[in-house]
Parts: structure tokens; sequence; C-alpha cells
């Protein structure tokens, strides 16, 4: 294949995220988090697993700095615990909890690696959901306190701030079909919940600024939808509806200050949606610098107008919409591999929404790997090496058609706890012995440490 090379200043990276890797749930004063209460409760989380003592990153992140370091990586997105920071989510700041970040961003600059912050990655302190988490409005302006506290102590090293991850996770699978903590059921909870998640992101984003912030963003999950026919007008109008409900019903208020009129009706056939007040469209669309994308797999879909359509984690698409089931070779998740829904994705953002750079903040894949799979003792991950080159290749050609893509940030720099499925989904580029916490770099690491070092592929 051709040698393709990115553009200068391409920052490549490695994601995280707090709970996913941490561990040290107790330790110096953290309170507890939807997630210690949802993997708790038998039967949502594979095999019990918690996030107790996940990679142990609290304590061992130096060792990882130094592999980050090893890799080349010029930036580390990694999550900040709100538990943590306000064990209860709201009241006095916990300095200890503060005290790890801080120390965590002191590490990455010493080896001159840029921190990326994402706020809010899914650990909801637990006394707030008690309060009834993203389905009341306060959570969202508690939001913007906890977010103003990280900024007084981190804000003057670091330099780009994300307030949420893929809130379309946080609230339908959160709050619509439970998959997720807190493990609610319940459209109109979903719908809600996403209003208040895209509310505190417009809170948390103007406190940033005015707090001096450079650089201020959002992560979202935006899908490439496609018709399982692209003939069929019933396949169109389901395409509509999802794109609208993954896609539009985000990117609209953010980036357009209003709602699509479409999701408008579609939420109000399912709940009243008084929750939505005069004015909280312009707050929520305050000016981002950055807009994250995390892609892994495109979304086939097709419309059942007879009402037979399985609906899946979209709420109000039960019966009308089919998910058609991942076809080809699939990841240990069970997800499709198509790169070019990367740069159909990327492209269709860069049209649709205009003027916000872009960083690819997550992409990478599930493989059942096997430690010591090669004579070097390493592992043999040539699946995820595919995996990762044929979504740089498409990232590649986003750029090459005039997006404006900043960087690549892998998921994950480490195996980690991956959420309902426990620890038993490997996405790392470096493996965890979850016995002896021995981290050992897979085959990818060498692979993207040669990409990051060249530039290219
Ligand atoms: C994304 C999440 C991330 C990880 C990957 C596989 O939805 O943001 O934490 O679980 O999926």
């Amino acid at each position: 294949m051709n040698e393709l090379r990115f553009p200068e200043n391409f920052r490549w990276g490695a994601a995280t995220a707090a709970y996913q890797i941490e561990g040290a749930a107790r330790d110096d004063g953290r309170g507890p988090s939807i997630w210690d209460t949802f993997s708790r409760t038998p039967g949502k989380v594979h095999q019990g697993h918690t996030g107790d003592v996940a990679c142990d990153h609290y304590h061992r992140y130096a060792d990882d700095v130094a592999l980050m370091a090893e890799l080349g990586l010029h930036t580390y997105r990694f999550s900040i615990a709100w538990p943590r920071i306000q064990p209860d989510g709201t009241g006095p700041v916990n300095p200890r909890g503060l005290d790890f970040y801080d120390r965590l961003v002191d590490t990455l600059l010493a080896r001159g690696i840029d921190p990326i912050v994402t706020l809010y990655h899914w650990d909801l302190p637990q006394a707030l959901e008690d309060r009834g988490g993203w389905t009341a409005r306060e959570t969202a302006e508690h939001f913007a306190t906890y977010a103003t506290a990280v900024y007084a102590r981190l804000g003057d090293r670091v330099g780009t701030w994300t307030t949420l991850n893929e809130p379309w996770c946080s609230a339908y699978l959160g709050y619509g079909n439970g998959v997720h903590a807190p493990g609610e059921r319940n459209a109109g909870a979903a719908f809600t919940a996403v209003h208040h998640l895209l509310l505190g992101h417009g809170l948390a984003a103007r406190a940033l600024r005015a707090a001096g912030a450079e650089t201020v963003g959002i992560t979202l999950n935006p899908a490439d939808v496609r018709a399982a026919d692209p003939d069929s007008a019933a396949d169109a109008a389901a395409v509509r509806l999802v794109d609208g409900l993954q896609n539009r019903i985000f990117l609209d208020p953010l980036l357009r200050a209003a709602y699509p009129e479409d999701m408008l009706e579609h939420v109000a056939r399912i709940v009243e949606p008084t929750f939505v007040r005069d004015g909280d469209e312009k707050l929520i669309a305050a000016p981002i610098d950055l807009l994250g994308v995390n892609f892994y797999q495109p979304t086939y879909v097709a419309g059942r107008p007879d009402g037979a359509g399985g609906g899946g984690a979209y709420p109000g698409t039960d019966g009308a919409v089919e998910f058609l089931p991942p076809t080809g070779p699939l990841t240990d998740m069970g997800w499709m591999i198509e790169p070019a829904g990367l740069t159909r994705l990327l492209e269709r953002i860069a049209t649709d929404y205009p003027g916000v750079p872009l960083l690819v903040t997550e992409n990478g894949a599930a493989f059942p790997d096997k430690a010591g799979s090669d004579p070097a003792g390493e592992v043999q991950d040539t699946d995820r090496i595919a995996y990762l080159d044929g979504h740089l290749r498409a990232a590649h050609e986003a750029i090459a058609r005039g997006v404006d893509l900043r960087g690549y940030l892998v998921w994950s720099l480490l195996d980690n706890f991956e959420w309902a499925e426990g620890y038993r989904k490997r996405f790392g580029i470096v493996h965890v012995d979850y016995l002896t916490q021995r981290r050992t770099l897979k085959s990818s690491a060498r692979w993207y440490q040669e990409v990051i070092s060249r530039n290219g592929l």
C-alpha cells in the first residue's frame, strides 16, 4: 500500500477513562459513583466485575506515563472522577482527590505529553443519582460547579478541556435501556437526561471559558447511519430518525443553538418536554473549539412499517426500526469493521457543522488477545493492527477531502474495565494481566509507536 503522511502538527495519542483504569475506589476520600453501585447489582456487569482495582492506575500512573513516553504519545486523554473531587457531587472539594490528577498532569508534562481532560466519563457521584441524576436539572448546575473546581486546580497546566464523553450512552444506555449505570429503563427519562447533559455541558463550557480555558470541547459518539436498502423510502425514514436520535439531537443544539424540529416532535410523543426551558438552547450552544468524535462501527437500519423492528437502544424506535446485525469479520464486541464509515462520518460533520476542528478522541477494537502469543513474549494482535491501520487510512482520506482533523487517539492505552462487559473485552494496545498488574506491549503498541515516529503509515 501507499505510504501516507499526516499533516505536520497532527496529534497522536491514546485515551482512557477514570472508572475503567484507576481502581483505588475508596482511596483518599473518593465517594461512590453510579458505576460502583451498578457493578455491585447482580446481573448488571459480566461476572460481577467492578472497577475497585481495575488497572490500579491510581498507584501505577507513573509507570503508565513512562509507557506512554516510550510509545512516543504526544497527548493523553483521561477523565477525572467527579466522586474523587466532590464525594457527594456537591459541596466542599476534596483536595486529596485533586492531588492525584495534579501528580498525573505533572508527570505527563515532565515527559512532554500534553494532557486532554474529560470532565465526565460516566461516573456520576451516587449521591446525585439519589436526587435524580441526569433527570434532575440541578445536576447540570452541579456539573458546572465541579468543572470550575477542577479548572481552578489544573487550569494552569491543562490546555484542552472536554466536558462530557458520549452523552448518548449516559442518556440512552443509562436511563433508556438500562444496560449502563444507573440502569433505569424509561424512554422519557432518557430524553430528560439528554437535555440536562447538554445543559450541563453548556454551563460547564461557559464556566471553563470564563475561568480562562484555552480549548473547550465535548466528545460525542456520532454515527454514520446507513440504509439497509439505499432505494427504500422506509429505510430512508429510519435513517432520518436514527440519525436524529444519534447525531442531530446532540449536534444541532451544540452547534446551531436549536433542537431539530423532527426530534422535538419525536420526544413530545414520549414525554412532555417541560424540561426544556426558554434560553436553554442558547446556553447549550456555548462556543466550542474542538469536537471529539468517537468512532467504532457504522450503523445500518431498515424501516419496519409492519411494526416488527427491534428498536434497540434508541428511545421510541421500538417496532419502527430494525438495526441490522453486523456482517463480515467482527471484533470481539461483535462490532462491524468498516473504516470507510469513519471517512463518511467526519466528512458529514465537517459539511453540516462547519468551522469546528475535529479530533478522533476514541477509535480501536477489542480482540481476544493471548499474552505471550509471539516469540518475544508480547501479544501478537495483528487483527487490531489491521483495524487501526484501516481507520487511520480512513481518517487520512477525510483529511485529504478537506476535513479539519487535528489528531487521533487510540482506545485504549490499556486493557481495562469495559463497562457491562467487565474485564472480558480487551481494547488495549498494552496488555494488562489483572492478577499481577503486569503490563506488556502488544504488537499493536510497537506498530503505533512506529506510526507516530513516522507521522504516517
Ligand atoms: C466508548 C466509551 C469507552 C469505551 C469504548 C469501547 O463508548 O467511551 O469508555 O468503553 O466505547
